[in-house]
């Protein structure tokens, strides 16, 4: 078995901000309420011509960039995202072409919501770690708003758009890739989703025509249990402790549940990353926007060990631990 490692991150947000404020002349809500209740202050939205495989080109672009690194050598292209620009094809075939990535390079979508960009990470480890791919392009990128019902107040105030990407390479030396957990609870299905062609599941009926439709309440409760116990299976995994981790990266849904998650697992809320403050919760693109602040902020280094755990709709969750 080979080893593997982040190489390199990129990520992008829209330009066009929505803050509190400008939810409050929608909405029946306010800025003080939403910063107590979320710790959310404003978000990126897309423009209208704007799709999540926009998002993806131009965080991936960020991440050659800066790391001057090169997409002709991309050995498979994987995108998590629940906002797909069409149902098919993926969003990451259409990303392969744009970025000229070759022809006899698999690409395809994950879809496991805010857990997504985990899930896909974890598989590019896979994949790279046993030596059948070299060099994995992950993104994790939505554009919530283009579903958000801006109508309702208990989900318009949490969502904005973005996109993350890193590269997993091939490393000579050692596997960085610690450990993992992966969990999904279906019955908990109806909580958070956006109908398709089935507008029923778990005999529940379901609605909002199209729009992100979740019980708030239902999703907390359920992440600040199962973060923490699926935080202790990573360690387990990893035959680590959480002393030895640098920065603890969760899903960022709402400060409020990352505080409890911290509290539980005894942790210093200061080494939780989270990117919800100015872009609120992008889903599958909010752990690489949060994990690149950091590096931009000068927070995380290489050699750093990070655990990343994202959860949502699913009721999906995943973790892993890595060192960079
Ligand atoms: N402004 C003002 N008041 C509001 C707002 C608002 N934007 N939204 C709700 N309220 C009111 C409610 O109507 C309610 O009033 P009432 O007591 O008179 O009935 C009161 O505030 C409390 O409502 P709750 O829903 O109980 O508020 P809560 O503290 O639970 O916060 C929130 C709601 C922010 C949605 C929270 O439950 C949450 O963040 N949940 C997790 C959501 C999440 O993480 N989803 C992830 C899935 S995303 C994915 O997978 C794609």
């Amino acid at each position: 078995m080979k080893g593997a490692k982040i190489t390199a991150i990129g990520s992008y947000v829209p330009v066009s901000r929505l803050t509190n404020s400008d939810l409050e002349q929608l909405v029946d809500t306010n800025d003080e309420w939403i910063v107590q209740r979320t710790g959310i202050r404003e978000r990126r939205i897309s423009r209208e011509d704007e799709y999540t495989s926009d998002l993806c080109i131009a965080a991936v672009r960020n991440l050659l960039t800066r790391y001057g690194k090169s997409a002709a050598d991309i050995d498979m292209v994987l995108v998590a995202t629940s906002t797909a620009d069409f149902s098919f094809p993926s969003v990451a075939s259409i990303i392969q072409h744009r970025l000229g990535i070759p022809l006899t390079v698999g690409a395809f979508d994950v879809s496991a919501a805010c857990a997504g960009f985990v899930y896909a990470l974890h598989t590019a480890h896979a994949y790279v770690a046993s030596g059948l791919h070299r060099k994995v392009l992950v993104v994790g990128a939505d554009a919530l708003s283009k579903i958000t019902d801006y109508t309702d107040r208990s989900t318009c105030i949490l969502f904005g758009d973005g996109a993350g990407a890193v590269l997993v390479e091939t490393d000579e030396q050692q596997d960085r890739f610690l450990g993992y957990h992966l969990g999904s609870d279906g019955g908990g299905a109806h909580h958070v989703y956006r109908t398709g062609l089935s507008h029923t599941v778990n005999g529940v009926e379901l609605g909002g025509s199209g729009k992100l439709v979740q019980n708030g309440r239902e999703v907390f409760k359920w992440a600040v249990r199962t973060v923490p116990q699926g935080v202790q299976r990573v360690l387990d995994n990893a035959g680590a402790t959480l002393e030895q981790v640098d920065w603890f990266i969760p899903h960022s849904a709402n400060l409020r549940m990352i505080e409890p998650v911290c509290e539980r697992l005894n942790y210093p809320l200061s080494q939780a990353l989270y990117s919800l403050e100015y872009f609120g919760n992008t889903s599958a693109a909010s752990i690489p926007l949060a994990l690149d602040l950091g590096i931009r902020e000068g927070k995380v280094h290489s050699g750093q060990r990070v655990l990343l755990y994202g959860f949502g709709a699913g009721l999906a969750h995943a973790g892993v631990l890595t060192e960079l």
